[in-house]
């Protein structure tokens, strides 16, 4: 949409008010209307208004590190220098990484009661990974369910856009705090306690880590380079970040990834049903794929078939 003269003048010259003191450089609403934009055509991410001072703070620390005095300056050289790392340390400043270990524990016992029944060996995709908890508490589900051995031959595929928070993923280590509401019996089986300099923090057992693949992957670029379909993926607590097109658009490039009859686990505030008719709601926030094991479709829900009362 196009800014009136008057709205676009008002963009460029009048820094945000709030929480303006103590700054260390001048941050406009054109600045932050341009890092909106920017973020949300890299990786989807609709930042609100909220975010002003988060935004200033996270990126103040790429001017600083680039030695740079302004906003404007630090935005007309990552939109004019193609620099892949000043577009990935850009991206990793603005992505949110809240996670836990067995967050939203209701969906567990459902992919546990799950994979025994699938084709062996079972496939699981957990598509914003963030720093590891959640594919690692896919990874321990499927010890439970499988047993060791079973679970030898199955894979969690772990992806996320952010770079860093992969490499933390990767390492597999966290602080007690992290696990200490984990049982014990939990605890014993998939993780080694520190000592020493590690004192305080526990790592994930090599078992456990083994299972799990690391790989960096944007949900909304066009084509994903998978070629494997998955009995499970996880995209939980992403698509709140992404408008409604891009949530469509995701849920399309899931569809032909998806093995017959496999679930799609969303976070607790995501709801797919008026997005999209590929996947149908089986629980709370878990959708199973409407497609046969022919490739058909399933019949479009009508308001009968859906509960829904029109
Ligand atoms: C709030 S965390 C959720 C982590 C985990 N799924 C959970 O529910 O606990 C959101 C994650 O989505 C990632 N993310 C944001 N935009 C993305 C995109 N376009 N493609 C892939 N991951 C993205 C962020 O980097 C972040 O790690």
């Amino acid at each position: 949409m196009m800014a009136t003269r008057a709205q676009q003048r008002t963009d460029r010259a009048e820094p945000v008010r709030s929480g303006e003191q103590g700054r260390d450089f001048e941050f406009t609403s054109a600045d932050f209307t341009r890092i909106r934009e920017l973020i949300h055509s890299s990786a989807g991410i609709s930042l609100s208004d909220h975010k002003r001072d988060m935004a200033y703070s996270r990126l103040a620390r790429r001017l600083r590190a680039r030695g740079l005095d302004s906003f404007k300056q630090y935005l007309d050289l990552l939109e004019a220098e193609n620099d892949p790392a000043e577009w990935e340390a850009f991206t990793n400043a603005l992505t949110t990484n809240l996670t836990a270990f067995f967050r939203e524990a209701h969906h567990f016992p459902i992919l546990a009661d799950f994979v025994p029944r699938r084709a062996q060996p079972v496939s699981v995709w957990c598509s914003a990974a963030s720093t590891g908890e959640e594919p690692y508490s896919i990874a321990m589900t499927l010890i439970e369910a499988l047993g060791e051995t079973g679970a030898r031959q199955a894979t969690v595929l772990a992806t996320d856009i952010d770079t860093q928070v992969l490499a933390k993923a990767e390492a597999g280590m966290y602080q007690f705090d992290q696990v200490k509401h984990l049982s014990p019996e939990r605890l014993k089986r998939f993780f080694l306690k520190g000592t020493g300099a590690h004192a305080g923090m526990v790592k994930v057992r090599p078992q456990v880590r083994a299972m799990v693949r690391f790989e960096q992957l944007n949900l909304t670029d066009r084509d994903y380079q998978l070629r494997t379909q998955f009995d499970a993926i996880f995209c939980r607590n992403v698509m709140i970040y992404f408008d409604k097109p891009t949530q469509a658009q995701v849920l399309g490039r899931f569809e032909p990834l998806m093995k017959s009859g496999g679930l799609l686990f969303a976070g607790h505030s995501e709801n797919f049903t008026y997005v999209t008719q590929a996947f149908k709601l089986r629980g709370q926030t878990v959708y199973e794929l409407t497609r046969d094991a022919a490739g058909a479709r399933a019949p479009a829900r009508t308001a009968a078939t859906s509960g829904v009362t029109v």
